[in-house]
């Protein structure tokens, strides 16, 4: 096969950061994805419907001349949500709300201590039926950090979820092959996004031969089993699997330093590394329903209606985009990607 057509994909997960940031991030998801799903974890970060509608129309004022681009907003719940911002939420057009464990990972400061504190607010969302996005890792210092979702899944999330059975929740980025097969035997209220990065590779690339800063994300790269079990499940067919890039820039200086900010870039080459990796895996025919049906569904929003082609023809990923007064280093900088958009 050397040609894919599919109709046009949205990202489940993004972070396009703010400021002069916008200027590269909301062009290269605007180059491939019709939505996208923006993270808030902003600093400060977005905590009110107010504060999403401005964010909302700083990105929009990014979007280059021509190009569609709808961003879905969502909110950082903290310790100090109240129930009704919800209300607020829902009337603003929010899309969904974020759970960072406080601590768990970039801007995670303000995320939220323990869970009962916001159960009040997730019986809101339960009630508005607005999702719930996790960040699915315990904080537990005495937690190995590679056994830290899998703790989670056991400690925060199957509770949750039974506790509030019919809140929607995606668990985000999963990593192992225990997310994996707790997504796929949970209620269909619950979904899970998988990154390019996590389909992939393991962490033999952050680890093996060097330390490669580029290569590090939250939560981290886990082992060959767990690649392929993600492989597994985003191949499936299966509607609780669909596209969630995480693409996380971070300028180069705070990457290849001596204490690293965790973030892969993805968003210059996303569907096409996705490709790569569904043409691994000999399914590149259930690639549209991973990228393009099965999360509108999940959202209950239209699905796209625009296609676009994938030829198979390798280019180059540059070393570097400019990235504000800096520079972030794309994931696969300097090397081949297997296929391109066609324009
Ligand atoms: O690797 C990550 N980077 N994981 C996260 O959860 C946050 C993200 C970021 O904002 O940089
Ligand atoms: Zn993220």
């Amino acid at each position: 096969m050397n040609n894919l057509t599919l109709i046009r994909p949205d990202d489940w997960h993004i972070h396009l950061r703010d400021g002069a940031a916008l200027g590269t991030t909301v062009a290269h998801a605007a180059a491939q994805f019709a939505r996208a799903i923006v993270m808030p974890n902003l600093a400060p970060p977005v905590v009110t419907a107010e504060q999403a509608l401005a964010y909302r129309a700083r990105i929009l004022g990014h979007v280059p001349a021509g190009a569609k681009f709808e961003p879905l907003m969502t909110l950082y719940l903290t310790d100090n949500t109240p129930a009704d911002e919800i209300l607020r939420a829902k009337a603003a057009g929010v899309a969904a709300l974020k759970l960072y464990p406080a601590g768990a990972t970039t801007h995670s400061e303000s995320g939220v201590t323990a869970i009962e504190k916001v159960y009040p607010v997730l019986e809101a969302m339960q009630t508005h039926d607005l999702p719930l996005l996790v960040h699915g890792e315990v904080t537990d210092p005495a937690i190995d950090i590679f056994d830290r979702e899998a703790v989670f899944i056991e400690r925060v999330l199957a509770p949750l979820i039974a506790r509030f059975p019919a809140l929607r929740v995606v668990f985000e980025h999963i990593t192992t092959r225990a997310a994996a097969d707790f997504v796929t035997a949970a209620p269909a209220t619950v979904a899970a996004t998988l990154t390019a990065h996590h389909l992939l590779y393991n962490r033999n690339a952050l680890l093996a031969g060097g330390v490669r800063p580029h290569y590090y994300c939250l939560p981290v790269l886990k082992r060959e089993a767990d690649r392929q079990a993600l492989l597994r499940a985003a191949t499936s067919g299966s509607p609780k699997f669909f596209l969630g890039t995480d693409s996380a820039p971070h300028d180069r200086a705070r990457k290849e330093t001596a204490c690293g900010c965790a973030g892969s870039y993805t968003a210059h080459a996303a569907i096409e590394l996705y490709a790569e990796a569904f043409e691994q895996a000999g399914a590149l025919d259930r690639l549209e329903g991973f990228a393009s049906r099965f999360g509108p569904d999940f959202y209950r929003l239209p699905r796209n209606t625009d296609r676009i082609t994938l030829v198979r023809q390798s280019w180059d990923i540059p070393e570097r985009y400019p990235l504000a007064d800096g520079a972030l280093v794309p994931l696969r900088a300097g090397a081949r990607v297997d296929w391109r958009i066609q324009p």
